[in-house]
Protein backbone atom coordinates (compact mmCIF):
# COMPACT_ATOMS: atom_id res chain seq x y z
CA UNK A 1 0.00 0.00 0.00
CA UNK A 2 1.50 3.50 -0.97
CA UNK A 3 1.46 6.99 0.96
CA UNK A 4 -1.92 9.27 0.22
CA UNK A 5 -1.58 12.30 -0.75
CA UNK A 6 -2.45 13.67 2.71
CA UNK A 7 0.70 11.89 4.33
CA UNK A 8 3.14 12.63 1.80
CA UNK A 9 5.40 15.08 3.62
CA UNK A 10 9.20 14.37 2.16
CA UNK A 11 9.81 14.87 -1.50
CA UNK A 12 12.53 13.36 -3.52
CA UNK A 13 14.14 14.62 -6.97
CA UNK A 14 16.35 12.86 -8.96
CA UNK A 15 18.19 15.39 -11.29
CA UNK A 16 18.56 18.59 -11.02
CA UNK A 17 18.35 19.93 -14.56
CA UNK A 18 16.21 22.48 -16.28
CA UNK A 19 13.30 20.54 -15.01
CA UNK A 20 14.71 18.84 -11.92
CA UNK A 21 15.15 22.04 -9.91
CA UNK A 22 11.98 23.83 -10.84
CA UNK A 23 9.99 20.39 -9.97
CA UNK A 24 12.35 20.79 -6.38
CA UNK A 25 11.17 24.42 -6.22
CA UNK A 26 7.07 23.71 -6.91
CA UNK A 27 6.84 21.73 -3.85
CA UNK A 28 8.97 23.16 -1.57
CA UNK A 29 7.01 26.30 -2.63
CA UNK A 30 3.78 24.44 -1.19
CA UNK A 31 5.58 23.49 1.72
CA UNK A 32 7.05 20.35 1.03
CA UNK A 33 10.65 19.37 2.58
CA UNK A 34 12.53 18.61 -0.84
CA UNK A 35 15.76 17.11 -1.19
CA UNK A 36 17.68 16.57 -4.46
CA UNK A 37 20.72 15.17 -6.08
CA UNK A 38 22.47 14.96 -9.33
CA UNK A 39 25.04 13.02 -10.64
CA UNK A 40 26.50 16.34 -11.62
CA UNK A 41 28.41 18.48 -9.34
CA UNK A 42 28.20 21.49 -11.32
CA UNK A 43 24.00 20.74 -11.52
CA UNK A 44 24.16 20.22 -7.77
CA UNK A 45 25.78 23.30 -6.92
CA UNK A 46 23.98 25.34 -9.11
CA UNK A 47 20.32 24.63 -7.62
CA UNK A 48 20.10 26.39 -4.69
CA UNK A 49 21.22 30.05 -7.20
CA UNK A 50 18.71 28.62 -9.81
CA UNK A 51 15.64 28.40 -7.72
CA UNK A 52 16.46 31.85 -5.65
CA UNK A 53 16.84 33.67 -9.44
CA UNK A 54 13.10 32.09 -9.99
CA UNK A 55 11.86 32.76 -6.38
CA UNK A 56 13.40 36.63 -6.97
CA UNK A 57 11.73 37.04 -10.79
CA UNK A 58 7.77 35.71 -9.12
CA UNK A 59 8.51 37.30 -5.76
CA UNK A 60 9.26 40.84 -7.85
CA UNK A 61 5.98 39.84 -9.92
CA UNK A 62 3.57 39.63 -6.70
CA UNK A 63 3.05 36.12 -6.83
CA UNK A 64 4.73 35.36 -3.43
CA UNK A 65 5.82 37.37 -0.67
CA UNK A 66 9.52 38.66 -0.77
CA UNK A 67 9.98 37.52 2.92
CA UNK A 68 9.21 33.76 1.58
CA UNK A 69 12.51 33.30 -0.46
CA UNK A 70 14.65 32.20 2.08
CA UNK A 71 12.17 30.07 3.85
CA UNK A 72 11.37 28.25 0.19
CA UNK A 73 15.11 27.99 0.10
CA UNK A 74 15.46 26.35 3.27
CA UNK A 75 12.91 23.46 2.52
CA UNK A 76 15.45 22.54 0.02
CA UNK A 77 18.51 20.19 0.65
CA UNK A 78 21.27 19.27 -1.61
CA UNK A 79 22.57 15.70 -1.72
CA UNK A 80 25.17 13.81 -3.20
CA UNK A 81 23.59 10.27 -3.81
CA UNK A 82 20.57 9.05 -5.17
CA UNK A 83 20.01 6.82 -1.60
CA UNK A 84 20.41 9.73 0.34
CA UNK A 85 17.57 11.91 -1.69
CA UNK A 86 14.82 8.96 -2.02
CA UNK A 87 15.21 7.33 1.70
CA UNK A 88 13.24 9.16 3.41
CA UNK A 89 11.00 10.11 0.95
CA UNK A 90 7.16 9.79 0.39
CA UNK A 91 7.19 10.74 -3.30
CA UNK A 92 9.85 11.15 -5.66
CA UNK A 93 9.94 12.72 -9.19
CA UNK A 94 12.67 11.70 -11.22
CA UNK A 95 13.97 14.37 -13.96
CA UNK A 96 17.26 12.71 -15.24
CA UNK A 97 17.97 12.72 -19.14
CA UNK A 98 15.73 10.98 -21.67
CA UNK A 99 17.30 7.66 -21.86
CA UNK A 100 15.11 4.71 -21.37
CA UNK A 101 18.37 2.22 -19.50
CA UNK A 102 19.43 5.25 -17.41
CA UNK A 103 15.44 5.93 -15.99
CA UNK A 104 14.93 2.06 -15.84
CA UNK A 105 18.45 1.68 -13.46
CA UNK A 106 17.28 4.70 -11.48
CA UNK A 107 13.86 2.83 -10.74
CA UNK A 108 15.60 -0.22 -9.80
CA UNK A 109 17.71 1.70 -7.31
CA UNK A 110 15.21 3.75 -5.88
CA UNK A 111 12.65 0.47 -5.70
CA UNK A 112 15.17 -0.86 -3.48
CA UNK A 113 16.46 2.30 -1.09
CA UNK A 114 12.86 4.15 -1.20
CA UNK A 115 9.97 3.09 1.80
CA UNK A 116 7.77 0.30 0.44
CA UNK A 117 4.91 2.79 0.67
CA UNK A 118 6.73 5.96 -1.44
CA UNK A 119 5.01 6.86 -4.63
CA UNK A 120 8.01 6.82 -7.84
CA UNK A 121 7.37 9.38 -10.59
CA UNK A 122 9.35 10.16 -13.86
CA UNK A 123 9.25 13.09 -15.53
CA UNK A 124 9.82 11.27 -19.04
CA UNK A 125 9.29 12.77 -22.39
CA UNK A 126 8.49 9.96 -23.88
CA UNK A 127 9.04 6.72 -22.24
CA UNK A 128 5.84 4.29 -20.83
CA UNK A 129 6.21 3.57 -17.32
CA UNK A 130 5.88 -0.14 -18.27
CA UNK A 131 9.21 0.04 -19.53
CA UNK A 132 10.78 2.21 -17.42
CA UNK A 133 9.36 -0.07 -14.36
CA UNK A 134 9.85 -3.19 -15.86
CA UNK A 135 12.89 -4.22 -13.37
CA UNK A 136 11.18 -3.22 -10.34
CA UNK A 137 9.66 -5.35 -8.27
CA UNK A 138 6.88 -3.00 -6.89
CA UNK A 139 6.05 -1.48 -10.10
CA UNK A 140 2.36 -0.95 -9.08
CA UNK A 141 4.21 2.12 -7.24
CA UNK A 142 5.31 3.84 -10.28
CA UNK A 143 3.98 6.36 -12.61
CA UNK A 144 4.76 9.55 -15.51
CA UNK A 145 4.37 12.79 -14.11
CA UNK A 146 4.76 14.99 -17.03
CA UNK A 147 5.67 19.03 -16.43
CA UNK A 148 6.30 20.94 -18.45
CA UNK A 149 8.79 23.81 -18.98
CA UNK A 150 9.13 26.12 -16.66
CA UNK A 151 7.56 23.56 -14.36
CA UNK A 152 7.26 25.85 -11.29
CA UNK A 153 4.54 27.96 -13.70
CA UNK A 154 3.18 26.37 -16.48
CA UNK A 155 -0.46 24.29 -14.62
CA UNK A 156 -0.22 21.15 -16.70
CA UNK A 157 0.91 17.74 -15.38
CA UNK A 158 0.39 14.57 -17.61
CA UNK A 159 -0.58 12.11 -15.11
CA UNK A 160 -0.26 9.16 -16.86
CA UNK A 161 -0.37 5.42 -15.19
CA UNK A 162 1.66 1.89 -16.60
CA UNK A 163 -0.19 -1.43 -17.18
CA UNK A 164 0.51 -2.29 -13.51
CA UNK A 165 0.63 0.74 -11.59
CA UNK A 166 -2.31 1.03 -8.72
CA UNK A 167 -4.85 2.92 -8.47
CA UNK A 168 -4.00 3.97 -4.90
CA UNK A 169 -0.55 5.29 -6.58
CA UNK A 170 -2.65 7.28 -9.41
CA UNK A 171 -4.86 9.07 -6.72
CA UNK A 172 -1.47 10.03 -4.25
CA UNK A 173 0.16 11.58 -7.85
CA UNK A 174 -2.70 13.31 -9.18
CA UNK A 175 -3.78 14.65 -5.23
CA UNK A 176 -0.69 15.61 -4.57
CA UNK A 177 -0.31 17.62 -8.18
CA UNK A 178 -3.57 19.56 -7.26
CA UNK A 179 -2.41 20.34 -3.40
CA UNK A 180 0.82 21.98 -5.08
CA UNK A 181 -1.63 24.02 -7.35
CA UNK A 182 -0.94 21.91 -10.56
CA UNK A 183 -3.74 20.88 -12.83
CA UNK A 184 -3.28 17.25 -13.46
CA UNK A 185 -4.61 15.64 -16.82
CA UNK A 186 -5.15 11.73 -16.92
CA UNK A 187 -3.84 10.17 -20.20
CA UNK A 188 -6.08 7.12 -19.90
CA UNK A 189 -3.44 4.42 -21.83
CA UNK A 190 0.45 4.59 -22.57
CA UNK A 191 0.77 6.81 -25.90
CA UNK A 192 4.24 7.78 -27.51
CA UNK A 193 4.42 11.40 -26.62
CA UNK A 194 1.04 11.36 -24.12
CA UNK A 195 -1.06 14.16 -25.07
CA UNK A 196 1.11 17.41 -25.61
CA UNK A 197 3.48 16.65 -27.14
CA UNK A 198 1.39 14.43 -30.15
CA UNK A 199 -0.62 17.73 -30.36
CA UNK A 200 2.59 20.06 -30.32
CA UNK A 201 4.91 17.91 -33.13
CA UNK A 202 1.39 18.05 -34.95
CA UNK A 203 1.22 21.58 -35.21
CA UNK A 204 5.18 21.93 -35.72
CA UNK A 205 5.29 20.23 -38.24
CA UNK A 206 3.43 22.24 -40.72
CA UNK A 207 4.78 25.01 -39.14
CA UNK A 208 8.43 24.02 -40.00
CA UNK A 209 6.81 22.74 -43.82
CA UNK A 210 5.27 26.76 -44.03
CA UNK A 211 8.66 28.35 -43.15
CA UNK A 212 10.49 26.12 -45.72
CA UNK A 213 8.36 26.19 -48.37
CA UNK A 214 8.52 30.37 -48.07
CA UNK A 215 5.28 30.96 -47.23
CA UNK A 216 5.47 33.44 -44.79
CA UNK A 217 8.86 34.72 -42.14
CA UNK A 218 9.55 33.15 -39.11
CA UNK A 219 8.60 36.31 -37.12
CA UNK A 220 5.73 36.25 -39.32
CA UNK A 221 4.78 32.64 -38.13
CA UNK A 222 5.66 33.30 -35.18
CA UNK A 223 3.52 36.23 -34.37
CA UNK A 224 0.34 34.97 -36.37
CA UNK A 225 0.22 31.96 -34.16
CA UNK A 226 0.52 34.32 -30.85
CA UNK A 227 -2.15 36.79 -31.91
CA UNK A 228 -4.30 33.99 -33.00
CA UNK A 229 -4.30 30.95 -31.43
CA UNK A 230 -1.88 31.62 -28.54
CA UNK A 231 -4.56 34.43 -27.54
CA UNK A 232 -7.35 32.04 -27.82
CA UNK A 233 -5.80 28.89 -26.68
CA UNK A 234 -4.68 30.45 -22.88
CA UNK A 235 -8.73 29.46 -21.90
CA UNK A 236 -10.35 28.54 -24.51
CA UNK A 237 -9.50 24.31 -25.47
CA UNK A 238 -9.01 23.40 -29.37
CA UNK A 239 -12.13 21.51 -29.17
CA UNK A 240 -14.65 23.91 -27.22
CA UNK A 241 -13.14 26.67 -30.17
CA UNK A 242 -14.41 24.01 -32.64
CA UNK A 243 -17.97 23.86 -31.27
CA UNK A 244 -18.21 27.77 -31.15
CA UNK A 245 -16.47 28.11 -34.89
CA UNK A 246 -19.83 25.56 -35.40
CA UNK A 247 -18.35 21.88 -36.57
CA UNK A 248 -20.35 22.06 -40.20
CA UNK A 249 -17.71 24.64 -41.22
CA UNK A 250 -14.78 22.62 -39.30
CA UNK A 251 -15.87 19.78 -41.75
CA UNK A 252 -15.58 21.71 -44.83
CA UNK A 253 -12.45 23.77 -44.06
CA UNK A 254 -10.73 20.38 -42.93
CA UNK A 255 -11.58 17.82 -45.82
CA UNK A 256 -10.24 21.07 -47.79
CA UNK A 257 -7.20 21.57 -46.30
CA UNK A 258 -5.77 18.38 -44.57
CA UNK A 259 -4.79 16.71 -48.24
CA UNK A 260 -2.41 19.85 -48.60
CA UNK A 261 -0.68 19.61 -45.25
CA UNK A 262 2.58 17.83 -44.44
CA UNK A 263 2.25 14.39 -43.83
CA UNK A 264 5.84 13.50 -43.21
CA UNK A 265 7.42 10.90 -40.99
CA UNK A 266 10.18 12.43 -39.82
CA UNK A 267 11.22 16.03 -38.63
CA UNK A 268 11.62 18.78 -41.29
CA UNK A 269 14.78 19.22 -43.84
CA UNK A 270 15.04 22.64 -42.22
CA UNK A 271 14.93 21.41 -38.50
CA UNK A 272 17.71 18.81 -39.54
CA UNK A 273 19.78 21.04 -41.36
CA UNK A 274 19.79 23.93 -38.20
CA UNK A 275 21.17 20.72 -36.02
CA UNK A 276 23.55 19.73 -38.31
CA UNK A 277 24.83 23.24 -38.12
CA UNK A 278 24.95 22.81 -34.42
CA UNK A 279 22.29 25.41 -34.24
CA UNK A 280 20.24 24.06 -31.54
CA UNK A 281 18.57 27.12 -30.41
CA UNK A 282 19.23 29.94 -27.71
CA UNK A 283 21.22 27.47 -26.19
CA UNK A 284 24.20 27.58 -28.94
CA UNK A 285 23.15 31.51 -29.56
CA UNK A 286 21.04 30.69 -33.14
CA UNK A 287 18.16 28.63 -34.23
CA UNK A 288 15.62 29.99 -36.35
CA UNK A 289 16.36 33.57 -34.55
CA UNK A 290 19.77 34.83 -33.40
CA UNK A 291 20.52 35.29 -29.64
CA UNK A 292 23.21 37.31 -27.45
CA UNK A 293 23.75 35.63 -23.37
CA UNK A 294 22.16 39.12 -22.76
CA UNK A 295 18.99 38.80 -25.03
CA UNK A 296 18.27 35.27 -23.98
CA UNK A 297 17.95 36.47 -20.76
CA UNK A 298 16.15 39.31 -21.21
CA UNK A 299 13.73 36.83 -23.55
CA UNK A 300 13.57 34.25 -20.36
CA UNK A 301 12.77 37.48 -18.10
CA UNK A 302 9.65 39.15 -20.19
CA UNK A 303 8.69 35.28 -21.10
CA UNK A 304 8.01 34.72 -17.10
CA UNK A 305 6.85 37.81 -16.17
CA UNK A 306 3.98 37.61 -18.94
CA UNK A 307 3.38 33.88 -17.74
CA UNK A 308 3.20 35.18 -14.27
CA UNK A 309 0.19 37.50 -15.46
CA UNK A 310 -0.96 34.89 -16.88
CA UNK A 311 -1.41 32.64 -13.71
CA UNK A 312 -2.73 35.59 -11.75
CA UNK A 313 -5.13 35.99 -14.65
CA UNK A 314 -6.30 32.56 -14.91
CA UNK A 315 -5.56 30.20 -12.65
N1 LIG B 1 13.25 20.44 -20.85
C1 LIG B 1 11.93 20.34 -21.04
O1 LIG B 1 11.27 21.24 -21.57
C2 LIG B 1 11.20 19.09 -20.57
C3 LIG B 1 9.80 19.13 -20.47
C4 LIG B 1 9.12 18.00 -20.00
C5 LIG B 1 9.83 16.85 -19.68
N2 LIG B 1 11.19 16.83 -19.81
C6 LIG B 1 11.90 15.60 -19.41
O2 LIG B 1 12.51 15.83 -18.13
C7 LIG B 1 13.71 15.05 -18.00
C8 LIG B 1 14.86 15.97 -17.69
O3 LIG B 1 14.98 16.93 -18.74
P1 LIG B 1 15.79 18.30 -18.53
O4 LIG B 1 15.37 19.18 -19.64
O5 LIG B 1 15.67 18.75 -17.12
O6 LIG B 1 17.28 17.77 -18.79
P2 LIG B 1 18.66 18.43 -18.30
O7 LIG B 1 19.69 17.91 -19.24
O8 LIG B 1 18.52 19.89 -18.09
O9 LIG B 1 18.87 17.77 -16.85
C9 LIG B 1 19.05 16.39 -16.65
C10 LIG B 1 19.90 16.22 -15.41
O10 LIG B 1 19.93 14.82 -15.07
C11 LIG B 1 21.21 14.58 -14.53
N3 LIG B 1 21.46 13.12 -14.54
C12 LIG B 1 21.75 12.33 -15.59
N4 LIG B 1 21.88 11.06 -15.18
C13 LIG B 1 21.65 11.04 -13.84
C14 LIG B 1 21.62 10.03 -12.84
N5 LIG B 1 21.89 8.76 -13.15
N6 LIG B 1 21.34 10.38 -11.56
C15 LIG B 1 21.09 11.67 -11.24
N7 LIG B 1 21.10 12.69 -12.15
C16 LIG B 1 21.36 12.37 -13.43
C17 LIG B 1 22.16 15.37 -15.41
O11 LIG B 1 23.41 15.57 -14.79
C18 LIG B 1 21.36 16.67 -15.61
O12 LIG B 1 21.70 17.66 -14.65
C19 LIG B 1 13.83 14.29 -19.32
O13 LIG B 1 13.25 13.03 -19.19
C20 LIG B 1 13.03 15.16 -20.29
O14 LIG B 1 12.57 14.42 -21.41
C21 LIG B 1 11.90 17.92 -20.23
Amino acid sequence: MVVTAAQVKKVGVIGAGTMGHGIAQAYAQEGYQVTITDVSKSALTGVKDRVKSNLETIAREGLIPQSEIEKILARITVVDSLENAVRDADFVTEAVFEDLPTKTKIFHEMDRFCSPECVLASNTSSFPMTQISSQMERPERAIVTHWMNPPYLVPLVEVVPGEKTSAETYNTAYEILVKIKKVPVKVQREILGFLINRIQTAMNREVFYLLEAGVASAEDIDRAVVTSLGFRLAFLGPLLVRDLAGLDVDCKVADTILPELDSSKQANRLLKDLVKRGDYGAKTGKGFFSYTPESIAEIIRERDRRFIHLLKELY
